[in-house]
């Protein structure tokens, strides 16, 4: 199988997280923060060291402030949920994931909050100004993505960052698509909250996500045992207990570590060069097909993580992606849980074909796709003939 959906999650991993998880599978499986034997201290300062390697890698504050989450949308949920309070105001962007748009809207409904949504441009300047213009009194929090899952684009964070720091909103980031593709520094680009989906481009298994939080939250989600203050009903509010209720995902965290080490040693830029070059030629090759239709501009580097939606002109989506997976070619199709996004570049009604790179594509995969989608248009004009 050709794997080219890593947006949705980066398929198979490297031999040094899965040998991590292994070991931790077999050394580190004991509960960590529970009991006060050597197993359950050991295992909990293994958590501890992958707290501190993501501190260090997306330059946030301290390993407290590190949360273990289920996924991604959990730890957006967190943010959005712990932050706003009745009748506040926030500001999105128009690319938004449901993981942002679900939770925003359920707020809506009993919270009264009220959201408005500022317009992504290719001229980075202007979408800082759009959402300059919407930030007004009641605006609590700016929640975006920093990359689209379904365009690629990415949006200019440092800016937005620079933009709520001085009218003193907070500032959350869901980093999905972008953790582990270009680098991110929450203190240089003032990120107040910080979601992440390890499974992705940070090369982990799936079943654990990140929340970064540099701020403090106003109320808990969920509520549970966290090993500390048995005695106490309410939910603690230290770090991170105050959001880590129950037991959890130790050899996922260990995969955590082994990945951002990876990338680390290779280099984030290296990998993203190599796969903005992968993206980049299927562009101009795609460009060249007739009634092959691009939602994406051309990849450039720090302006797109290496992804491109395209469709072929009267044909479905879900068709097209069938064959090929038919072909051995994995990709997604349809709405990538984006509406939103879809409505801004207008293929509401009709979705996307996503190719997404990742760490282990290469040219020759590349090329097998752009021959299996020629034969495709060919074999489609021909039963269009025959009909
Ligand atoms: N949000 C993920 C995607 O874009 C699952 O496919």
């Amino acid at each position: 199988m050709i794997y080219l959906d890593n947006a949705a999650s980066g398929g198979k991993k490297p031999p040094e997280v899965i040998f991590s998880v292994q070991n931790a599978l077999k050394n580190y499986s004991s509960n960590p923060g529970r009991s006060g034997h050597n197993g359950s201290i050991n295992t909990a300062l293994m958590v501890y060291n992958a707290r501190k390697t993501i501190v260090d890698f997306f330059g946030a504050d301290n390993e407290q402030n590190v949360v273990f989450t289920l996924n991604c949308t959990h730890a957006l949920n967190y943010v959005i949920k712990g932050v706003l309070q009745e009748n506040d105001h926030i500001v999105i962007s128009s690319l938004e994931h449901n993981a942002v748009m679900r939770p925003v809207t359920k707020l809506q409904n009993i919270k009264n909050i009220s959201y408005d949504m500022a317009s992504v441009s290719e001229d980075d300047d202007i979408t800082v100004e759009n959402f300059k213009k919407l930030i007004n009194k009641n605006t609590k929090m700016v929640v975006c993505t920093h990359a689209s899952n379904v365009t690629g684009k990415i949006l200019p964070i440092e800016k937005i960052g620079k933009l709520c720091k001085e009218k003193g909103v907070l500032f959350a980031v869901d980093a999905a698509q972008s953790a582990g593709v270009i680098p991110i520094n929450m203190q240089k680009m003032n990120i107040d909250f910080l979601c992440l989906a390890p499974h992705k481009s940070l090369l982990a298994p799936m079943g654990v996500g990140v929340l970064i939080s540099r701020s403090k939250l106003n109320n808990t989600v969920l509520e549970g045992g966290t090993g500390t203050e048995s005695l106490n009903f309410e939910q603690p509010l230290e770090m991170p207990e105050m959001l880590e209720s129950g037991t959890i995902n130790v050899p996922a965290i260990a995969g955590v570590t082994a990945g951002i080490e990876v990338l680390k040693k290779q280099g984030i830029n290296n990998i993203y060069k190599k796969e903005l070059g992968l993206i980049k030629y299927l562009y101009e090759q795609l460009n060249r097909l007739e009634n092959v239709i691009l939602y994406t501009k051309e990849p450039k580097f720090y302006d797109s993580v290496p992804l491109i939606s395209f469709n072929i002109k009267d044909y479905n989506s879900f068709e097209v992606a069938e064959f090929l997976n038919k072909n051995n070619i994995a990709v997604r199709a349809g709405l990538h849980c984006a509406p939103t996004a879809h409505k801004t570049i207008g293929t509401l009604n009709v979705g996307t074909i996503r190719v997404s790179v990742g760490y282990f594509n290469n040219y020759y995969e590349i090329n097998y796709l752009i021959n299996v989608l020629k034969k495709y248009k060919k074999l489609k004009n021909c039963i269009d003939t025959i009909q």
